[in-house]
């Protein structure tokens, strides 16, 4: 076959280093590190590997915020990351980091050859600068009025309230959201990538089975709208690779970011003598290199990254693999809901294999987003796994291993079952290769339930009490531990652990692709050990209290964006008046996807407030829950209504929300000091 000689090489995306790894992360890696086990069960020469995103604003500050060093920082996140993949069975040929000698190199001499190939322009802009802090203002960095709709306390890309957008430049009264500061338009150079220099190259390239078609169809909608250049510096102060000959410039995080991709591969070069880096990155390579994305980074690899291999005379991505978000019981993940589940909290309580086959189960190659129910999840995982697959082998071994002191069969008696199983192989690998993996794990269930019927049908145990039937006993439990041992050479890519235990338990070699077909017949194996238990779900509660408990830790986040601003006067403090309100209604708004509508009880009198907090709660929940408000700001007419005042809330925003909750002692109308 030719296809021993394939070389691949497959990444996911390089998770940033200012967080913890949460389980929706863990679906794309799950999702690659099952293709990638696959290839290599396959016999086919594929690497892995990835690398944390080190770079660009949100971790300097948070670097700043904890009073360290951003490499610290870095090098603090990269050891967590590691652990967290580790115990989720992900299979890494290596894992690096952007901030690398080898990305320095590689981004200054990629920049190098877009630049002698003209296909970098340089301009001066006029961007928001913070005065206090001495830095440009990445727009999530700013706040202020929207210019349309007028509502305070807006991003300064897009309003979340009417949902406009603009430029930061265009908000009212805007704010630094690092030191409070007004900030100062400020003029400076910037270079840009010339997109559309390679606009007839992309819509070729995408068009050229690289992508899924649902992607291909979005990217059409872009270039009817036309490709713009691509803003690849920022100033000092930023945490990332100088600009060769511009000083105080950076590369932006987005541009080294995917060559953080062969910076990890070259860094394996350097480990490894079998490897040739310069073979996989040429321009007519022929070997293979396979993304796997979500489907929020889709533009910066399918447009900006391979327009910028093409400029520089490298190679394109073989294929991007973009999926869908991880939700949770049919809802975002959600620190307010208690379903911000992180990798750890799910490996302290949890087998990762649950979570590898419930993501197989439910994965596919499209981009729509997956649902992890927790019921279903239960009940999947303990009636798949346990009820079907273990089932097969812990029926039949103990017969083996008490009457037969551990010897199976030495001829297979159904041939025909037997075959039937192994030639489900081709249809299962081609599922594994499409990443169907949905399907994949059907097709290997219903083998499952065929062998538990074969079981039922022939009833060893019933056999082991008649007379003359100890050879049919034999024969049976044979029979069934070989077509058990089919179904998990099938499941190794999802089950990698379990599988390993399964090599123990029947005494053999590594199970691949090339070497299952032949039972064991005449062979020796082990005692059968539990191989997985169930799911219980005292487990899932334990972890998402540990979850709940740890939501202010989310609280450091917040940090990375409010450090704290300019004092004011204790007059300007004594002006507010915050009183203890009671959340008596809490309801949606028609048509605004940010605000709930608070009816609010201060002690006699009820305020109408509107408050941007929907993306962290339900209205439900807080519905006879204290709060603190803002008495006296002067009520303001909003496009749904007048808000007459406004509540305290923590948090960066999105999900990261916290109403305030005072001690419920506390009495509505009370004033606050
Ligand atoms: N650092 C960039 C990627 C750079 S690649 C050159 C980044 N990092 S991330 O940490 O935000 O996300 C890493 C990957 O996890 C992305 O592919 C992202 O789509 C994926 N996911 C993050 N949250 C997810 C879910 N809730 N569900 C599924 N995938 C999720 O983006
Ligand atoms: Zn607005």
């Amino acid at each position: 076959m030719t296809t021993s000689q394939r070389k691949i090489l497959v990444t996911s995306a390089l998770p940033y280093a200012n967080g913890s790894i949460h389980i929706g992360h863990m679906l794309e890696y799950i999702q690659t590190d099952i293709w990638v086990r696959f290839q290599k069960m396959r016999g086919i020469n594929c690497i892995y590997v990835c690398a944390d995103d080190a770079h660009g604003t949100p971790i300097m500050l948070r670097a700043q915020a904890e009073g360290i060093t951003p490499e610290a920082l870095v090098a603090r996140i990269k050891n967590e990351h590691e652990k967290d993949f580790a115990d989720f069975a992900i299979g890494f040929d290596n894992f690096h980091t952007t901030h690398s000698a080898e990305n320095q190199h590689l981004a200054e001499t990629i920049y190098q050859k877009l630049q002698n190939n003209g296909h970098i322009s340089a301009r001066v802009i006029t961007q928001l600068y913070d005065p206090v802090e001495g830095m440009f203002l990445p727009d999530r960095f700013v706040k202020g009025t929207c210019p349309k709709c007028k509502s305070d306390d807006q991003y300064g890309d897009n309003c979340e309230v009417c949902g406009a957008t603009y430029s930061p430049t265009e908000l009212i009264n805007p704010k630094s959201a690092v030191s409070g500061a007004t900030p100062i338009e400020k003029d400076s150079e910037h270079f840009f990538f010339k997109l559309p220099d390679f606009a007839e190259m992309l819509k070729n390239w995408t068009r050229a089975g690289h992508l899924q078609t649902e992607i291909a169809n979005k990217l059409s909608e872009w270039f009817e709208v036309g490709l713009q250049e691509w803003d690849i510096s920022r100033d000092n102060p930023y945490f990332g690779f100088e600009i060769p000959g511009a000083p105080g410039k950076y590369f932006y995080v987005w541009l080294d970011a995917p060559m953080g991709y062969f910076a990890s591969f070259k860094n394996l070069c350097e480990k490894r003598t079998d490897l040739d880096f310069d073979e996989y990155l040429k321009s007519d390579s022929k070997t293979e290199l396979y993304h796997f994305i979500g489907k929020d980074i889709i533009r910066f690899h399918a447009l900006f990254w391979p327009a910028v291999l093409a400029g520089s005379g490298l190679r394109t991505p073989t294929a991007v693999y973009a999926h869908g978000f991880l939700t949770i019981n049919g809802q975002k993940m959600s620190k307010s809901r208690g379903t911000f589940i992180n990798a750890r909290h799910y490996l302290n309580h949890l087998n990762p294999e649950y979570l590898r086959y419930y993501f197989a189960a439910k994965l596919s190659s499209r981009i729509d987003d997956i649902d992890l129910n927790l019921e279903d999840f239960i009940l999947r995982v303990n009636s798949d796994l346990v009820g079907k697959v273990v089932n097969i082998a812990s029926r039949c071994a103990g017969f083996i291993s008490k009457q037969f002191e551990g010897e199976l069969a030495t001829q297979c008696t159904e041939q025909a079952l037997y075959s039937s199983f192994v030639n489900a192989g081709d249809a299962i690998a081609e599922l594994y290769e499409q990443r169907e993996f949905n399907h994949a794990m059907r097709e290997i269930m219903a083998l499952a339930d065929k062998a538990n019927q074969y079981i039922d049908d022939n009833k060893p145990w019933v056999l082991a009490k008649q007379d003359g039937q100890h050879q049919a006993v034999q024969d049976v439990c044979s029979v069934g531990i070989n077509l058990f041992k089919v179904l998990i050479t099938y499941l190794k890519p999802v089950l990698p652990v379990m599988a390993n235990n399964v090599e123990a338990f029947l005494n053999i070699d590594t199970i691949s692709w090339s070497n299952y077909r032949a039972p064991l017949l005449g062979h020796r194996i082990n005692p059968f050990k539990p191989l997985m238990t169930r799911v219980e779900p005292e487990k899932i509660d334990a972890m998402l209290d540990e979850v709940k408990k740890n939501a202010p830790g989310s609280q450091q986040q917040a940090k990375k964006t409010d450090t704290i601003a300019n004092t004011i006067s204790y007059e300007d403090f004594a002006k507010l008046d915050l009183r203890i309100a009671k959340i008596v209604d809490a309801k949606t708004v028609e048509g605004a996807d940010k605000l709930l509508q608070l009816t609010l009880d201060i002690g006699g009198e009820t305020r109408n407030v509107f408050a941007g907090i929907k993306s962290a709660y339900n209205p439900e929940d807080l519905i006879g829950t204290l709060t603190v408000m803002v008495a006296n700001l002067a009520p303001r007419k909003m496009r749904f209504g007048i808000s007459e005042g406004m509540v305290l809330v923590a948090g960066p925003g999105g999900k990261d929300l916290w109403v305030l909750q005072p001690d419920p002692g506390a009495q509505p109308g009370m004033r606050v000091k």
